[in-house]
């Protein structure tokens, strides 16, 4: 089988490569693709040195499946042509709500793609992670009403905003001047409750996303309230969950149900350390379920903190999960 990664250089696609390069998938050729910045540049793949090529030049009839991680406008712009003649599994935001496109979270929803148009959309980041614990608690015991509050890592935002952590915290440390491209505000030694941008009732897109997929993924009847927090942390998504259901709920049953979440693991001592932080969930495969707790405050709900690797489950993992279901379709 043949693939092809639009984005190849950056922070999604390489990520991309390295989990096709670590997997048990046969790939017989892989094709990189960026923008003209990039084309002829090497990236060593299962011993190979591949050229990564220009979008404008390439063809999308080389490969089977094609993930793109470039963005919204290439993703507008290229994914319905690409179609025509490959199967798109597309990271950006871009066609995540359209009726007819799944929005597939590979232990969550994969039934979602037994339909499709060839276009395959990458649910969020954060969403990604908290909708691998809503929904066997879901199943169990239905969700009225989701509270989150995120703690996002930089490489969330891409490559440029990533360095743009390294820099800051440089300059800062040498007493130097700060400027601040990528954020509006200095990322180093701070933090900033605004991701994407703003909508007219004063909530941003981030959580707008986080509602709505939601809602998609797993069921219409579920209400998400969201507050998006980029951190000055690499890598590494982490959220506070506090989960409404319509009933009382067994809370030793609950601890059952997060311990056997498929993609997830419940690690929570309560004790000092006893919890997951990003850090140590970077480069890991497993979405972590620490300090679960009742809700003192209401006998129905619970709280939850959930970190995960945003590069990986949160985009580049997902998607080429996605692809394996799909690859025993084919
Ligand atoms: N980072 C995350 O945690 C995360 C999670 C979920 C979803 N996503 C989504 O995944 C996508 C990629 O994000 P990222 O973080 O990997 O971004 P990134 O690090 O900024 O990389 C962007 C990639 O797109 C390529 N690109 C940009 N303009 C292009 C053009 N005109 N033609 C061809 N290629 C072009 C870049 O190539 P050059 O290097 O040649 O410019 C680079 O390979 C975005 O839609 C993002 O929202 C990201």
């Amino acid at each position: 089988m043949n693939f092809a990664i639009i984005g190849a250089s950056g922070n999604v696609g390489r990520k991309t490569i390295e989990i096709l390069e670590k997997s048990k998938i046969k790939v017989d050729s892989l094709f990189l693709v960026a923008s003209s910045k990039s084309a002829g540049k090497k990236i060593k793949f299962r011993n190979k040195e591949i050229e990564i090529e220009s979008l404008e030049n390439y063809d999308f009839s080389k490969a089977k499946i094609t993930f793109f991680a470039a963005g919204s406008q290439i993703a507008k712009n290229w994914a319905q042509r690409a179609a025509k003649n490959t199967i798109v599994i597309d990271n950006s935001s871009y066609f995540r709500m359209q009726k007819d496109i799944p929005l597939v979270v590979s232990e969550v929803n994969p039934e979602a793609l037994n339909k499709h148009n060839n276009i395959i959309s990458n649910p969020n980041c954060s969403t990604m992670q908290m909708v691998l614990v809503l929904k066997p608690l879901h199943d169990e015991y239905k969700i009225k009403r989701v509270v989150v509050s995120t703690y996002q890592a930089v490489s969330g935002a891409g490559k440029a905003p990533m360095d743009e952590l390294f820099d800051q915290t440089k300059d800062f440390l040498e007493n130097k001047k700060i400027s601040s491209k990528n954020f509006t505000k200095p990322i180093a030694f701070n933090l900033i409750p605004h991701i994407d941008t703003f909508e007219k009732d004063g909530y941003t897109k981030e959580e707008l996303k986080m509602t709505n997929e939601t809602k998609k993924i797993i069921d219409n009847e579920i209400d998400v309230t969201a507050t998006c927090v980029r951190v000055p942390v690499r890598t590494g998504h982490s959220e506070s969950i506090n989960i409404e259901f319509d009933n009382l709920y067994d809370f030793e049953n609950v601890i059952r149900i997060l311990s056997n979440a498929p993609g997830c693991k419940v690690i929570d001592e309560r004790k000092d350390g006893g919890y997951i932080t990003p850090l140590e969930a970077e480069g890991e495969y497993t979405t972590y379920i620490s300090r679960i707790r009742k809700d003192n405050s209401n006998v129905k709900a619970i709280n939850i903190w959930v970190v995960s690797d945003n590069l990986l489950k949160g985009a580049a993992l997902n998607t080429v999960q996605i692809a394996e279901h799909l690859m025993k379709k084919l």
